[in-house]
């Protein structure tokens, strides 16, 4: 485990933080009362936040495999989240037990749970960072000592990109993907998830106030500000749309049928 020097690590209980509203819909136990207080304010704002969740993360295991599958053995995942099985690395070297994961969040409660995620097969490696995905030379420079930038990499921010704005003199979003994915060797792939208020803009606009007065900005995107991300990059199909939709599985076709979940999905390759 590595992080710049001066990064937070002490656990604020005073105010709800992403990671641990996100691990109560979840139905993990690593989130405190003022979590719970705002993820249940959000669920009855947009009742799907909890089917969101769990399709979200399951979009993540079906991008990885499918990475995996195509020879991606170097993973690199920013915003990871409190630990919940199963974790990238698992996924990856579940299919090709050599993959080598460096996970990175800026959250303390991820880091103080992160030793879940170096429990790697011996042929592989995990590794965890604790940066600010606004910190990519920390991020990048912290990394290569795992993965090797000369080969692919799979880079995923998967529901990331909600949390951070698009203004130049801001997060600079499109920016900072541009930074990283500059780095990719071709055959990368990147993997994306975030809100939408496309498909019910009155719940997400709702949820989005409750984040955002709780102290967490909030940037739901539509279709095409979505899409944008992947400029430059050749997609897989189907492309661009909603989390459930992506190349899904059995189980989530089934989950399709409690309706459609307000978070847009994408992979793409680097040619
Ligand atoms: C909704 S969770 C998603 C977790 C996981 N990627 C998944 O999809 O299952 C968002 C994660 O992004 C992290 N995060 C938010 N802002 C961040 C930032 N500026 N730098 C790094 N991580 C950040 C949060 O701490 C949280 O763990």
């Amino acid at each position: 485990m590595t992080g710049p020097e001066g990064a937070p690590t002490t656990v604020d209980t005073s105010r709800p933080h992403p990671a641990r509203v996100y691990d109560w819909w979840l139905g993990g136990k690593d989130n405190y009362p003022v979590d719970e207080e705002l993820a249940r304010r959000i669920l009855a704002s947009d009742a799907t936040a909890v089917r969101g969740a769990r399709a979200n993360r399951r979009f993540m295991h079906r991008a990885v495999r499918t990475a995996a599958e195509a020879g991606v053995r170097q993973f690199l995942d920013i915003g990871t989240g409190i630990p919940t099985e199963p974790n990238l690395h698992q996924v990856a070297q579940e299919v090709a037990p050599d993959s080598k994961v460096v996970y990175a969040d800026n959250d303390p409660i991820v880091l103080r749970h992160a030793q879940a995620l170096l429990h790697s097969t011996p042929e592989g490696a995990t590794t965890y960072v604790h940066a600010d995905v606004r910190d990519p030379d920390t991020i990048l420079r912290l990394a290569a000592e795992t993965l090797d930038f000369a080969e692919p990499v799979a880079l995923s921010l998967v529901a990331l990109t909600h949390y951070l704005s698009a203004e130049p003199d801001g997060d600079d979003v499109y920016g900072l993907l541009k930074r990283y994915v500059g780095e990719l060797a071709p055959g990368s792939y990147v993997i994306l998830s975030q809100v939408t208020p496309d498909l019910s803009p009155e719940a997400i606009g709702k949820a989005a106030e409750h984040f955002r007065r709780s102290g967490t900005p909030f940037y739901p995107r539509s279709l095409p500000e979505f899409a944008r991300f992947f400029d430059g990059l050749d997609l897989l199909g189907p492309g661009v749309i909603p989390v459930t939709g992506w190349r899904p599985e059995p189980v989530d076709v089934e989950a399709q049928t409690e309706g459609i979940v307000p978070v847009y999905a994408g992979v793409a390759r680097k040619a």
